[in-house]
């Protein structure tokens, strides 16, 4: 039986320049680089510049993306951007990204998911390739965290930064089973009565502000480790894969203690576990591409491999979704 299934044919990220290191904040705040490293493994982050914009992020590692998959806008039939973080309530970052790189073909939305964000706008590419509706699609995840910080909430504001990361998708065929190249299967989880454990306090329908980010960091914490192991087993068993038979785990990167507890809880080599969150703290959607880009480029992850990308974010959400590269 052939299928269609979405390769990936590319990947690309971006970071601003302005680096923020944990002892830059404790010179703003009452916090240490002990602290921070013991907690989360954060080192630093990546920050943007006064009017820097969510798009402009986007659009970078968008050129990235397609400039690795080696082909043009006008190969692209759709953009979805994830992220929680846009320029404007409306219209999304995908129409301006869409706009600026010229594309006047196919269509373009966001996705608001939080931190799960690039997962689920991976799950709709896909979905929308497998049922034959487009051919292309680029995927991106792109946040400005550091805007949405409460800098005075010393539990918060250092976990986070920006960046954006993205993969340009293209149908291409298979057999239907796991030793298929491209996107094998995705799943996608919600809770909505967690709703308090991660949040902003403000919107356009409530406060008519951007508010701040809240959080109940030791509540996150359990329910991460559990929910992401549930969402890794559950796409394993989709293709029918063991998980010792994946090569790569691409996380959300959120807090380095999640990632080591997840990989304990699995019975995952440690050594399989891509972690950029020393260097990039907790970037949100953007987090899971900024890895995948950063493991491609320096060749940890190679052709034939199976890559397993999984997220949690505020909602809550969580899911995961298995890539034969
Ligand atoms: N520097 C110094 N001290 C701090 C800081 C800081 N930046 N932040 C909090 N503290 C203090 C607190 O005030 C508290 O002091 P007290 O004991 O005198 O009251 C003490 O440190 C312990 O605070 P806790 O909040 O209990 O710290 P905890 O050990 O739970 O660590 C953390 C906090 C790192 C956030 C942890 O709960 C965690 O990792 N949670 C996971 C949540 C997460 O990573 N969220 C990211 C977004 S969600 C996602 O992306 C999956």
């Amino acid at each position: 039986m052939t299928v269609i299934r979405s390769h990936v044919i590319g990947c690309g990220a971006f970071l601003p320049n302005t680096i923020v290191t944990n002892a830059d904040l404790a010179a703003r705040m009452e916090t240490s680089d002990e602290w921070i490293r013991t907690r989360t493994g954060i080192r630093q982050r990546h920050v943007a510049a006064p009017g820097e914009k969510t798009s402009d992020l986007a659009l970078a590692a968008a050129h990235a993306a397609l400039a690795n998959a080696n082909c043009t806008v006008q190969d692209i039939d759709m953009i979805v951007v994830a992220t929680t973080t846009p320029d404007q309530t409306f219209p999304s970052v995908a129409t301006m990204v869409q706009a600026r790189l010229g594309m006047t073909r196919g269509f373009a939305f966001d996705v608001q998911a939080v931190c799960s964000g690039f997962i689920y706008a991976l799950s709709v590419a896909d979905n929308f390739i497998k049922t034959g509706q487009i051919r292309s699609a680029l995927v991106i995840g792109a946040e400005t965290m550091s805007r949405l910080m409460d800098w005075n909430d010393r539990s918060t504001c250092v976990l986070f930064g920006d960046g954006a990361g993205a993969v340009v998708l293209n149908a291409g065929e298979g057999a239907g089973t796991a030793a298929d190249r491209g996107v094998l299967n995705t799943r996608l989880f919600s809770d909505g009565r967690l709703h308090d454990l991660l949040y902003v306090d403000g919107g356009p329908s409530t406060t008519g502000t951007t508010g701040h980010l809240r959080m109940q960091g030791k509540e996150v914490f359990k329910h991460a480790v559990t929910n992401i192991t549930a969402a890794i087993e559950a796409s394993a068993a989709a293709s029918g894969v063991a998980i010792a038979d994946i090569d790569w785990f691409v996380p959300h990167q959120a807090n380095q203690r999640i990632l080591d507890g997840t990989a304990k809880k699995l019975g995952a080599d440690p050594a399989k576990i891509i972690s950029t969150v020393a260097l990039h703290g907790n970037t949100s959607a953007a987090s899971v591409p900024l890895a995948l880009a950063t493991a491609v480029a320096d060749g940890r992850i190679k052709p034939g491999q199976l890559v397993l990308l999984e997220a949690l974010g505020g909602g809550m959400t969580w899911g995961a979704g298995l890539i034969r590269w």
